[in-house]
């Protein structure tokens, strides 16, 4: 039972930014945060490793390009808790360490598909299932993991390597909340984006020179956002600058 705690829902949250996300809201008295991964011994072993640092969680299995294992965590979800308050969209792929991927005109079809099928419709799919359970409650934060090489208004002159399939499908998140903003204007479910920045994370690499715990903080700050926040927007990593930043889209 959640004692009248908010249910979060992290995707990809047994390692990497989703766990960091995952062990600052756990750490709220009034938020019970789900981990959920692809191979359910992974959200399980994430379970009691949280659990021996004095952080109870709850876990399920949940990949975000299998319909029916999205059906199964919302019956599970609906059946068990009844109510989700909080989703992180932070499940994600990054296939740029493919040679193809070092330029926009050799990309293949197949790897920008299954890139989408994470990135973009992946989230999408985890929104279309929660957003009722959160209409019923009129109550919703909706944070996804964007990042700034999606800026489309940055791309020309940026510094970050090609990546066209992890960038047009970050594009294509980042559309995904401008649409959905625009279908729950009157309801109280906010919708945004942010960059995490470069992190060290099997994704992001060792050199990378901000720690998951320092990409977490506007997740959290987004996903506890109070009645009449942000409504979709797109924020830069707060910590580096002291505070939410807007992004160009
Ligand atoms: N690292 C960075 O520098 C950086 C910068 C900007 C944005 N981001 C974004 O931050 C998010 C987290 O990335 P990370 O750096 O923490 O990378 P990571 O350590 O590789 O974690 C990615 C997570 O996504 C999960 N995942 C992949 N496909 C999935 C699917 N179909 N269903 C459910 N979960 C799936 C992975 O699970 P498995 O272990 O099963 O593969 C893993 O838990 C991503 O959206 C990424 O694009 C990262």
């Amino acid at each position: 039972m959640t004692n009248n705690r908010k249910v979060a829902v992290i995707t990809g949250s047994h390692k990497g930014l989703g766990l960091a996300i995952a062990r600052k809201l756990a750490q709220k008295d009034d938020i019970l945060v789900i981990i959920t991964s692809r191979k359910e011994s992974d959200s399980k072993a994430t379970k009691q490793k949280l659990k021996a640092e004095g952080i109870e969680v709850d876990h399920h299995q949940l990949d975000v390009t299998d319909a029916e294992s999205v059906t199964k965590f919302m019956e599970w979800l609906t059946s068990t808790y009844g109510r989700v308050d909080i989703l992180v969209n932070n499940a994600g792929v990054n296939p740029s360490q493919v040679s193809e991927e070092a330029s926009i005109l050799t990309a293949k079809a197949e790897t920008m598909l299954d890139t989408f099928n994470t990135n973009t419709v992946g989230a999408l799919r985890i929104c279309q299932a929660v957003i009722p359970l959160m209409t019923q409650r009129d109550y919703g934060r909706i944070v996804n993991v964007s990042t700034e090489m999606a800026s489309l208004q940055q791309i020309p002159q940026d510094f970050y390597p090609p990546a066209p399939s992890y960038r047009m499908s970050k594009v294509g998140l980042n559309a995904m909340t401008a649409l959905l903003t625009k279908e729950l204007m009157n309801i109280n479910i906010l919708v945004n984006n942010y960059s995490p920045g470069w992190m060290q994370t099997d994704m992001g690499g060792q050199d990378a020179p901000y720690t998951t715990e320092e990409g977490a903080e506007t997740a959290v700050y987004l996903a506890t956002l109070p009645d009449g926040g942000s409504q979709g927007g797109f924020f830069a990593e707060m910590r580096k600058f002291g505070g939410a930043v807007a992004l160009p889209w």
